[in-house]
């Protein structure tokens, strides 16, 4: 595969392949599969694991990196078109990863890209890196990607790391759980791509009465960026997981989140056995090394 964009662009066997190789990586780590490559690092919107994991991955592996970490220091800050700045950087570099805050953004880029685009987040359409890391670290906690049951909580509208994982997982038959506010409700095309496919989910409004359904509990923060302060002031804080409320957790539970977190998981979470978040970010790195490698045709 040439660019990576979406995660309805992959078959299950990809998604295992990448799933694979950053298991590989992470038991057996490399130095040497990107020596001489130049990857291009652009970011429009902020971010601090999605890019610094990228640029870690490819410095471990022996490659270089250029970029920006502000858009607003581009010359699209002078209205250079994205199609031209996409055009001169994937001249002289190797891959491009670029996050941006326009749906679709990653997409057209690859229109008028010479080398492999990775999207790093267009907006709040989708995150297929995020996706890949999360599917590594659910196998890597669960032994399986088939037949677990996850719970999704909180923003699952704008959330574009819920829209992505929910639709790998779909090619796992795994049940889902919504458990989000009315206007943060997962959206309708991605219900109805559940319907389509046959996949079970339920929607639910009680945090602690999905704790004890599920192996998987998948929170979220509230994407405040993306809508009305008065919207926000009235759903935050609305689901918030406290380490008092495991008394009927599976053993086997793990907590994931994308991060950043901001109130949605308090910190004495974090000493449960449950919390595995923190992991599950180092584990972007192993992911992204394993992305790199495969999508430059590097044999690991
Ligand atoms: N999970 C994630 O995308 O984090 P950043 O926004 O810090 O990259």
């Amino acid at each position: 595969r040439k660019h990576i964009i979406s995660i309805p662009d992959f078959s299950r066997e990809e998604l295992e392949l990448v799933v694979a190789t950053a298991a590989s990586l992470k038991a057996a780590p490399r130095n040497d599969l990107l020596r001489g490559r130049l990857i291009a690092s652009c970011f429009f919107e902020p971010s601090t694991r999605t890019r610094l994991s990228f640029e870690t991955s490819v410095q471990r592996l022996g490659g270089t990196v250029i970029g920006f970490s502000d858009g607003a220091n581009t010359s699209a800050k002078k209205g250079e078109t994205l199609a031209d700045t996409i055009k001169i950087i994937s001249s002289y570099t190797d891959a491009v990863v670029m996050r941006h805050p326009k749906e679709g953004a990653a997409r057209l880029a690859s229109e008028f890209s010479a080398v492999p685009v990775i999207n790093g987040g267009d907006g709040a359409n989708q995150h297929p890196t995020q996706t890949l890391l999360d599917l590594f670290t659910i196998r890597e906690t669960q032994g399986r990607l088939d037949k677990l049951s996850l719970a999704f909580v909180g923003d699952l509208k704008y959330g574009r790391t819920v829209h992505s994982l929910a639709q790998a997982l779909s090619l796992f038959d795994c049940h889902f759980y919504f458990v989000a506010p009315d206007a943060l409700a997962m959206p309708d095309y991605l219900c109805e791509e559940l319907d389509e496919k046959g996949i079970a989910y339920t929607l639910c409004d009680s945090l602690e009465e999905v704790i004890p359904l599920v192996d998987i509990l998948y929170m979220t923060r509230v994407q405040r960026e993306r809508f009305d302060e008065a919207e926000f002031k009235k759903i935050q804080g609305q689901y918030v997981l406290r380490a008092d409320m495991f008394r009927h957790a599976r053993d086997n539970l793990r907590v994931l989140h994308p991060l950043p977190r901001v109130d949605e998981i308090t910190p004495d979470v974090d000493a449960t056995p449950y919390a595995y978040y923190f992991e599950q970010a180092k584990n972007g790195v192993f992911a992204r090394q394993a992305l790199l490698a495969l999508v430059l045709n590097e044999t690991v």
